[in-house]
């Protein structure tokens, strides 16, 4: 048999074979044979590059990552859907419909379809010709992510439609979700690898991993998809179109998509009534998480004459679950350190199932919400898990014995004494170099907007840090490529890279050493104002507070918060050892007295088509006019991107001038 023969026979045993166990959920092959076949499919691939298909099932294992997730523009809007919450609110809305109609008394009970509302995160497929071209996230309903290569790996989504004569062009929609099984297995693998990202809900998981930049990542995530209904459909003879919801379902499923096997009809208020009591009931035995249940008016015939209003479709509602509590006990109360030094109390529970995830920790926020519950540890308590919210204690139900919670005075990680400013709810640890802010800061400094160093990432930094090779950012310029070089992942050609990639950041401009030294309320805009305003970092790091109250866009909290950061002696040190190394931020060049923008104040927002944010900052103050984060009486200048929201409203309210970034770079020509 040839090459091409092989590879196509493989293909159609490995589709069929994926259809059966990830749709149908009735598996034809064993893991095995299926693993078996893959490979030899990945071989002949290998071998053959140009049998390798769009549709081929090795693209399963996700593509090489992107740069970013590109926009994708629908015609057809997705839309969202009203709510209800109870039975009644269901019978005012399905009489409205009745009244809509203008339909007697003694007529027939509308039919609705009821599906399980699934909590994940929507999805448009577009098949072409049965081939899957793109797969864009709902977004703002118009304008969505492009997330092709990402679902692409997921398994239940079919690459081509199981159908002879496709239509010329059909958008199908639904959600994509994560079991709360593989949920819970996944959050476990994620904290055991010491990953600070532990996902809050199903919900959050399925739609952060469908929105990897890395496709492959996608692709360990056992991510699912339902599908729930069509975008738009064309180039089909009307006799294929189906007339109901049931009838979108059944041809869904022909066509390969996985549909929910607890859809169903339902004739009239009553029988829906009934549906979603039975589903309340049987929810958490669910293998995904649900919040609540859809009735859709099943004919389409009239899910047109209902039509729909700017948003959300007069025929379909979604009833809303009650949230779910439970009552477990409090065993006491952890003190948290975040990546900005935030010290936030979380509640260490008894695990307790609630709606089928185990929960055994939830966030207090601060000592305000603690004293507001009065909680201590051993109470009784009442915990949350709504689908859209992280688990909360609620309530205490029963005091037990145990101390009233102080809040600690120091780091429970550096000991250094916290500090919570006045009219803030927030502890903090000032620590510079607190190593539980550490991994963060580095990151921070080495990242894009700051010192820009390649080479310096997540997995580097985690091992540094754990290494105790870099206990501030100054040790970063001590390293060798020897030392390196014994790490995970790093060949000797990674580690010179990495070293030479810190030793080329010495003479970064001064805005973004600034930046990367991460102080609370200076973010890159301040960062280039103030060292146009002092030219070198001594002087920046000896104004005084009231010097820098002086400066138009600087307020107080930025001149006390800049103050605070350069008052402390372990800056002084880092920064001492940072000069010793060679590090010297390039001064700003001389801003342009009287430039084509002198007097100007601007402000931008949306993303713009060619600068970064950051570029176009500078070349606005280059141009000497100064940049606004919000848009006020004060500013003159708008330049507003794509997806300019609020601020483009009120800056036409307030009747100020908006530019597209080519009229600005037309200004500052
Ligand atoms: S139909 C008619 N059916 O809920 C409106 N949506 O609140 C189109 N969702 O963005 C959606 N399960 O992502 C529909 N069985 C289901 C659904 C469902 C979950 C999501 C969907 C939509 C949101 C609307």
């Amino acid at each position: 048999m040839n090459s091409r023969t092989r590879h196509l026979e493989l293909c159609r045993i490995l589709v069929d074979a994926n259809h059966a166990y990830y749709v149908l959920d009735a598996p034809t092959l064993s893991d095995d044979e299926y693993d078996r076949l893959m490979r030899e499919l990945l071989a002949l691939e290998d071998a053959h590059p140009e049998l390798r298909t769009e549709d081929s099932p090795s693209q399963r294992v996700g593509s090489e990552p992107v740069g970013a997730l590109p926009t994708y523009t629908r015609t057809v809007r997705m839309l969202s859907m009203s709510n209800c919450t109870d039975a009644d609110e269901f019978a005012d809305w399905a009489g409205k419909l009745d009244t809509f109609l203008k339909r007697d008394e003694d007529a027939d009970d509308l039919v609705f379809f009821v599906e399980p509302k699934l909590d994940g995160t929507g999805l448009e497929l577009i098949y072409e010709r049965g081939q899957l071209v793109v797969a864009a996230t709902r977004g703002d309903g118009t304008t969505g992510e492009d997330v092709t290569p990402q679902a692409k790996t997921i398994r239940s989504i079919p690459l081509r439609l199981r159908v002879d004569d496709p239509p010329a062009s059909v958008s199908i929609r639904g959600e994509v979700v994560i079991a709360k099984t593989d949920f819970e297995a996944l959050n476990q693998r994620l904290s055991a690898e010491g990953s600070e990202r532990v996902y809050a809900n199903p919900r959050n998981l399925a739609a952060g991993s469908l929105r990897m930049l890395d496709p492959r990542v996608t692709a360990q995530r056992s991510l699912d998809f339902f599908a729930h209904s069509f975008g738009a459909i064309s180039g089909t003879s009307a006799s294929v179109q189906p007339a109901s919801q049931l009838g979108f379902y059944e041809l869904a499923a022909r066509w390969g998509l996985k549909t929910h096997p607890e859809a169903h009809r339902a004739q009239g208020v009553s029988a829906t009534q009934a549906a979603y009591d039975d589903l309340v009931a049987r929810r958490h035995d669910l293998p995904h998480e649900i919040d609540g249940m859809v009735a859709k008016v099943d004919s389409f015939e009239i899910q047109d004459l209902l039509g729909t209003r700017t948003r959300t479709p007069r025929w379909a509602i979604a009833w809303k679950f009650p949230p779910i509590e439970r009552s477990t006990r409090l065993l006491e109360i952890e003190i948290n350190v975040g990546r900005t030094g935030a010290l936030t109390p979380v509640a260490i529970l008894e695990p307790v199932p609630i709606g089928g995830v185990t929960v055994s920790r939830a966030s207090l926020h601060n000592a305000d919400e603690i004293d507001r519950l009065g909680l201590k540890p051993g109470d009784k308590v009442l915990v949350k898990r709504a689908g859209d919210v992280i688990p909360k204690v609620v309530k205490v139900l029963e005091a037990g014995d145990g101390e009233p919670f102080v809040m600690p005075d120091q780091c429970p990680v550096c000991e250094t004494v916290a500090t919570r400013k006045d009219g803030e709810v927030v502890t903090r640890c000032p620590n510079f170099n607190c190593p539980a802010q550490l991994e963060g800061h580095i990151l921070h400094f080495a990242g894009r907007g700051a010192m820009d160093i390649e080479g310096l990432g997540t997995k580097l930094v985690q091992q540094l840090v754990a290494g105790g090779m870099v206990r501030d950012i100054a040790d970063l310029y001590s390293l060798t490529a020897e030392q390196l070089e014994g790490l995970d992942r790093m060949a000797q050609k990674s580690a010179d890279n990495v070293v030479a990639g810190i030793a080329a950041s010495k003479r970064r401009p001064l805005p973004r050493f600034l930046n990367g030294l991460g102080i609370r309320h200076v973010g890159s805009s301040s960062a280039i104002l103030l060292a146009h305003r002092y030219g070198t970092l001594e002087a920046i790091a000896t104004a005084s507070e009231d010097d820098l109250l002086a400066i138009d866009e600087v307020g107080p909290e930025v001149a006390s918060s800049l103050r605070e950061f350069f008052d402390r002696t372990e800056v002084q040190d880092v920064l001492r050892r940072l000069a010793e190394c060679g590090v010297k931020p390039t001064p700003p060049e001389k801003r342009t007295e009287g430039g084509p923008l002198a007097g100007e104040v601007i402000v931008f927002t949306g993303t713009l088509p060619t600068l970064s944010r950051d570029a176009a900052k500078a070349r606005a103050q280059r141009a000497g006019a100064s940049v606004g984060s919000s848009v006020t009486k004060k500013t003159t200048l708008l330049v507003a991107g794509e997806k300019a929201g609020t601020k483009r409203k009120k800056a036409e309210e307030l009747g100020i001038t908006v530019l597209t970034e080519e009229e600005f770079l037309e200004r500052i020509a």
